[in-house]
């Protein structure tokens, strides 16, 4: 279908171009339910991305499966992104939106608050402006494990304090803030009000286990997985640098929950169908207080820490890579552990990361080895 199909949900998904947005639109996909529709400005990620998610989809669901819809759209241009959502107004309008559109590294955050603000903060302001006028009413809003700063208690619960340790963090914490006051507006009778899920991932890896669909960043990538494979690859000569060993961690590196990233993008399926439940019937909302209105927070995580070196040694097995480091001092913003509790997401929303270390490994050289120049030029 060419995705104006009535029987499908239509789904706002920012930044579904990147790592995560990509692996999300695919799992929206393959459900069957939903018709996703990406806002995206192209900063980080290449349209290539729904290309392989449109076939991944084909694949599994045959010729007539929800074919994803791009709009190259910034969340800083308010006319633009009000367009997309006024033209779907006459089609049956807009059920639900993701928003994972955001700058994303800890360290960099620090040296640029201005963009990160104007992005994180503002950005989400433009889409909550646009969400409120077309009311769209369901939003699930991605967040970050750095929302908790450096927390008192590892494995980190949901009710652990909200004290972010970078300007990343805060701008996260500053839009949850945001969308909480927003759920808590009283709506005149009979008028539905806001009801948001924030998923406050931790570190997700891998790839879509088709080999199709991976983690393909704009330049050298900032995160530690994709840096490996690259460098496993040939395609990143530069040498491997580990950002300090004095941390206090088992192994002195810091510990991070890394999730296989198709478990990472079913929590978000999980979510939008805990906010399809109608709000006459139990909810996970149902026990919140009036006041906080329908807003809750769910980790997305393993629950295992794994540390950078753990990490090296499972890249080294999955691709045969011998790699060489250099021990060099700590970046801006690291934290030493950040491992979720992941029983309450497991408990409200039926979510499992239950992908081990290996398949994460396995999927994430799977895609580069197909793809050692990323999605520009494949070798399949
Ligand atoms: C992991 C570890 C680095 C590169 C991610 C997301 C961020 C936010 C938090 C979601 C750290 C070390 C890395 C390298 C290294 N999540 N490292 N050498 O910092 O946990 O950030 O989770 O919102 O958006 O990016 O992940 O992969 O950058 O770093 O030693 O060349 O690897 O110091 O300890 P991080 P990462």
């Amino acid at each position: 279908s060419n995705g104006t199909s009535h029987k499908l949900k239509r789904v706002v998904v920012t930044g579904g171009l990147g790592y995560i947005g990509s692996h999300v639109v695919v799992s929206l996909l393959l459900t069957g339910l939903y018709q996703p529709i990406v806002i995206d400005n192209c900063h980080n990620g290449y349209s290539e991305a729904l290309d392989r998610c449109a076939e991944i989809a084909r694949d599994e669901l045959g010729p007539d499966a929800p074919q994803p819809i791009l709009h190259n759209v910034d969340l800083r241009n308010s006319e633009a992104v009000d367009g997309v959502f006024s033209s779907y107004q006459d089609k049956g309008g807009i059920w639900a939106v993701v928003h994972l559109a955001a700058l994303k590294a800890v360290g960099e955050s620090g040296e640029i608050p201005l963009s990160y603000y104007r992005v994180n903060v503002a950005g989400s302001i433009t889409l909550f402006e646009a969400m409120a006028k077309y009311h769209v009413q369901n939003l699930v809003f991605s967040s970050s494990a750095t929302v908790y700063g450096t927390p008192e208690i590892i494995p980190i619960p949901e009710s652990s304090p909200v004290i972010p340790a970078s300007v990343y963090g805060r701008t996260k914490a500053m839009v949850e803030d945001i969308i909480q006051d927003l759920c808590s507006v009283e709506v005149k009778e009979g008028e539905e009000k806001l009801r948001a899920v924030s998923v406050r991932y931790f570190n997700p890896a891998g790839a879509h286990p088709s080999g199709k669909l991976g983690e393909e960043p704009r330049g050298k990538p900032g995160n530690l997985l994709p840096l490996l494979a690259q460098m496993a690859v040939g395609r990143e000569k530069s040498e491997l640098k580990i950002f300090g060993t004095d941390f206090p961690t088992p192994d002195g590196t810091c510990v991070r929950d890394y999730l296989h990233i198709m478990d990472l993008a079913h929590g978000h399926v999980l979510a939008l169908g805990a906010l399809a439940v109608p709000s006459d019937q139990k909810n996970i909302f149902s026990n919140c207080d009036p006041n906080d209105g329908s807003f809750r927070a769910f980790n997305l995580g393993k629950g295992k820490g794994m540390s950078v070196l753990n990490m090296i040694d499972a890249m080294k097995k999955a691709t045969g890579y011998d790699y060489k480091y250099e021990i060099v001092g700590r970046r801006r913003g690291d934290v030493p552990d950040l491992t979720a509790d992941p029983t309450l997401a497991e408990k409200e929303l039926g979510f499992v990361a239950d992908k081990d270390l290996d398949t994460m490994c396995r999927d994430l050289w799977n895609f580069q080895s197909k793809h050692p120049n990323g999605y520009k030029s494949t070798s399949t």
